[in-house]
């Protein structure tokens, strides 16, 4: 099954492709988590990488590409792969064509989760995340069993440098600007499936469950 995530910054991408990955058995390729490891392993690229989320823009598209096309190459894909927020360009979405002719395979679906603004707001505000393995939760919509502390791993949860308030108006407007185009693109191949985000999140999941079944 090879499948894409896509959504603005806080529709849910990362919370849904935890358990569909785990249910699928297909890896999670969140670009976002490989840059913020990069950065926290201080590699040369997450030397390149860090600007960009520090300003909440896009890394460039051929960073980005190179270590696209560098994971899906991995054993692990071959049986299929779950994107996380890549592509979100015209030629990240051009590229991956190319990459995966290469491999002599093609997507599934392009799955579009959808919620409005105003709610994305509320959601990274109050989002919190584990520092050792990246698990989320949201203070008030999925608080872990005890205040401030991982459920999984036990470490003290933290926010994202780019959920603070001024970071996260930069971050929504530089993805709606992007977001469009790919959705064009996607729908005029007939791979475009949305999927209603606003939601619980385990409706949201339900949903893209009962879409996928169809492929099985
Ligand atoms: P990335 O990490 O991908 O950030 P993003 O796209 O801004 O998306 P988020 O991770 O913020 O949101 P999400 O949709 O995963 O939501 P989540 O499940 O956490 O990218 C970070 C940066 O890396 C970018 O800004 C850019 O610089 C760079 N980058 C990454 N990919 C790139 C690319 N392809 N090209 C160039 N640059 C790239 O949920 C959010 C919150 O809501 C959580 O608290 C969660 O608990 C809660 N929640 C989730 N679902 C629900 C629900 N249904 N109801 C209530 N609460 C919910
Ligand atoms: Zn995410």
């Amino acid at each position: 099954m090879d499948l894409i995530l896509m959504g603005l910054p806080g529709v849910g991408k990362g919370t849904q492709a935890g358990t569909i990955s785990e249910e699928y058995r297909i890896p999670h390729i969140s670009t976002g988590d490989m840059f913020r490891a990069a950065i926290k392993n201080e590699t040369e690229l997450g030397i390149k990488a860090k600007r960009y989320l520090d300003e909440g823009e896009l890394v460039p598209d051929e960073v980005t590409i190179g270590i696209v096309r560098e994971r899906l190459g991995e054993e692990d894909c071959a049986k299929g792969f779950l994107l996380d927020g890549f592509p979100r360009t015209i030629p990240q979405a051009e590229a991956l064509e190319g990459i995966l002719s290469d491999l002599s395979r093609s997507l599934d679906f392009v799955i579009n989760i959808e919620v409005p603004k105003e709610t994305l707001i509320k959601r990274l505000a109050g989002r919190r995340v584990s520092p050792t393995s990246g698990e989320t939760y949201h203070v008030d919509y999925n608080p872990p069993k005890t205040d401030g502390i991982c459920d999984v791993d036990g470490s003290k949860l933290i926010q994202r440098d780019d959920d603070k308030p001024e970071m996260v108006k930069k971050r929504l407007e530089v993805n709606i600007e992007q977001t469009q185009p790919l959705i064009d693109f996607y729908n005029q191949k007939g791979y475009l499936r949305n999927i209603d985000g606003d939601q619980q999140i385990d409706h949201v999941h339900g949903d893209i469950v009962q879409l996928l079944e169809g492929l099985q």
